[in-house]
Order: C-alpha cells, then structure tokens, then sequence
C-alpha cells in the first residue's frame, strides 16, 4: 500500500537535484518504499543524520542546535516510514529519547499504509548498561526490544520492553539485524546513531542509504565526534548520490550504495 502523502506539512524545500523544483519533505518521503527493497536476511537499513559546515555531529553535548525546521520535518517524516528504528545507549542518554511518534496525524498515515501506529524502537548495547530511566522506557505500551547479553529487569516499566539475550559469541549487529527480520518481520530500518553505532553498521556492511543534513552551522574546535566515531574502514566507501534539497541556507543530502 502506498502511504497518503503528508503534504503541507513542514517549510516547503527547494529541490536541486535529481531536478529543480519546490516540495515538502512529506510529499518526497511518501514515494520511499523502503521495505519493498529489504534483503532477505535484514531489514533495509537507513541511517539519518544532521551535521555542522565543519562536520561535527554535536554542540554542547547533543545534536539539538544543528537542526532547523526543514530537518525536524525529514527527521520526523522518515520515522513516519520505517517498520523499526535503531538507537543505542550513547544517544538515548545524551538526547533523553521518549515516544517515538507522538502526532496523532503521522500515528494514522502509519497505520493507513498498514505499518504499526508506532514504529518498534530497537536498542543494541554489548554492555547491558541501558538508561531505563530516559523517557522512552516510561510510554505505555510503546514497543521496544533490546538485544543484549545480559539481563533486564522490565517490571516497573511501562513501555512493551522484549529482552533478547545474545551470547557474547553472536552479539554482532549481523545477528540483531537477520533476528529482526526473520522474528519481528522488520523489513525497514532506521538508525538515528549515535556515531559509534553508525561507526560500526559500516563495519559490518548493513548500511543501505544515508540522509545527511548539513547546517549552515560552524561549531569551531572540540571534541564533538563527525557522524561516524571508532575504527575506520578499510577502504573507502563509495556513495551515489540521490537527491540534494536546500531549506534556509541547510542542505538535505540522499546518499545510496554505489
Ligand atoms: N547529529 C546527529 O544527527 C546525531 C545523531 C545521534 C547522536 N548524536 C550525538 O552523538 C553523541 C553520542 O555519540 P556516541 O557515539 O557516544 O553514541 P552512540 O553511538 O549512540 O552510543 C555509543 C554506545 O553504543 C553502544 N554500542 C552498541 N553497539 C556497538 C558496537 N557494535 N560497537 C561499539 N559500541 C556499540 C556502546 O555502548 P554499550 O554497548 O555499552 O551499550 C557505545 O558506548 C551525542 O552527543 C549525540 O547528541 C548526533
């Protein structure tokens, strides 16, 4: 089923490529289709993020002050489209995740293109050390599962929390990625990071497309990570570029697999 455009919403966007035009991130975003192109074995994996002119993935400790409403509106519109979305313990402490997707509006588009109302929030953490006292773990019934190797305790939580235990000897994100496919029929991904997640999908080749939002920002020295942080690839990866939008000085860039 293909999902009701969510036009209108958000500041419209001036599209320089794949050919010039004027469009809202929701009329663009309804044609991904992301599912359609999932591999047998994995979810088809996107990872979004927004980063200053100087690169820098963060200021002043979280990613909050890089964005305008052009970004806010992507970032929420592919969460809009996603069976799942990946978020690990360095940024659900840093950026205090809640509810996933709280506008009634979205809930509904959601629901019309026949995905859950609210997509499943997946944790990935080798140490167990999960910040059960952010938000997210506090939503009634929001649904979340968390691949670990050790143990939870989930009573007092509200939200629908599934522990997966994985032996330290299969705690890849290979293995996180084939069980979601083949026990949660996760067909689309998003990662929205941290760096050293997104750091290591590349490590294990399970990246399909990068949404990277650059801001008319300079955030000067530090030691804010870019938005890939530990070892580096053996070789340079090569990306296609898919589409370039503007909004306010910011630009939105689509990157695929060449
Ligand atoms: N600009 C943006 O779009 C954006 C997006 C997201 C975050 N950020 C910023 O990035 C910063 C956080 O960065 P971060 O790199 O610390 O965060 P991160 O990638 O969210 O979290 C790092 C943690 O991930 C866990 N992890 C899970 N799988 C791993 C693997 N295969 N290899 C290594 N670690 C793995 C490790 O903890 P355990 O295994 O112990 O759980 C590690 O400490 C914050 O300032 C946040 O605001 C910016």
């Amino acid at each position: 089923m293909t999902p009701a455009p969510s036009s209108g919403a958000g500041p419209e966007l001036r599209q320089l490529l794949p050919k010039p035009g004027r469009i809202h991130a929701g009329e663009l975003l309804a044609s991904l289709n992301l599912a359609a192109r999932a591999p047998v074995d994995r979810p088809y994996t996107i990872v979004n993020f927004v980063a200053s002119a100087d690169g820098r993935a963060s200021f002043e400790g979280r990613s909050g002050g890089l964005s305008n409403p052009a970004d806010r509106e992507m970032f929420h519109g592919l969460r809009e489209h996603v069976d799942a979305i990946l978020v690990v313990t360095g940024t659900l402490r840093t950026e205090r995740y809640g509810r996933l997707v709280r506008d009634p509006d979205r809930r509904r588009r959601r629901a019309g293109s026949g995905l859950r109302p609210e997509p499943l929030a997946c944790i990935f953490s080798r140490s167990g050390d999960i910040p059960i006292d952010i938000p997210l773990f506090a939503q009634d019934g929001v649904p979340v599962v968390v691949f670990t190797p050790g143990r939870l305790d989930t009573s007092a939580l509200a939200a629908d929390v599934e522990v997966v235990r994985l032996d330290p000897g299969e705690l890849t994100l290979t293995t996180m990625m084939r069980r979601l496919r083949s026990a949660y029929d996760i067909r689309s991904l998003l990662c929205e990071g941290g760096p050293t997640v997104f750091g290591a999908l590349l490590q294990e080749d399970l990246v399909d497309e990068l949404f990277l939002s650059i801001a008319p920002l300079l955030t000067g020295g530090g030691r804010a990570p870019g938005i890939t942080n530990g070892p580096p690839l053996g070789e340079l990866r090569e990306l296609s570029l898919v589409w370039v939008l503007e909004s306010d000085g910011a630009l939105f860039l689509r990157y695929g697999r060449r």
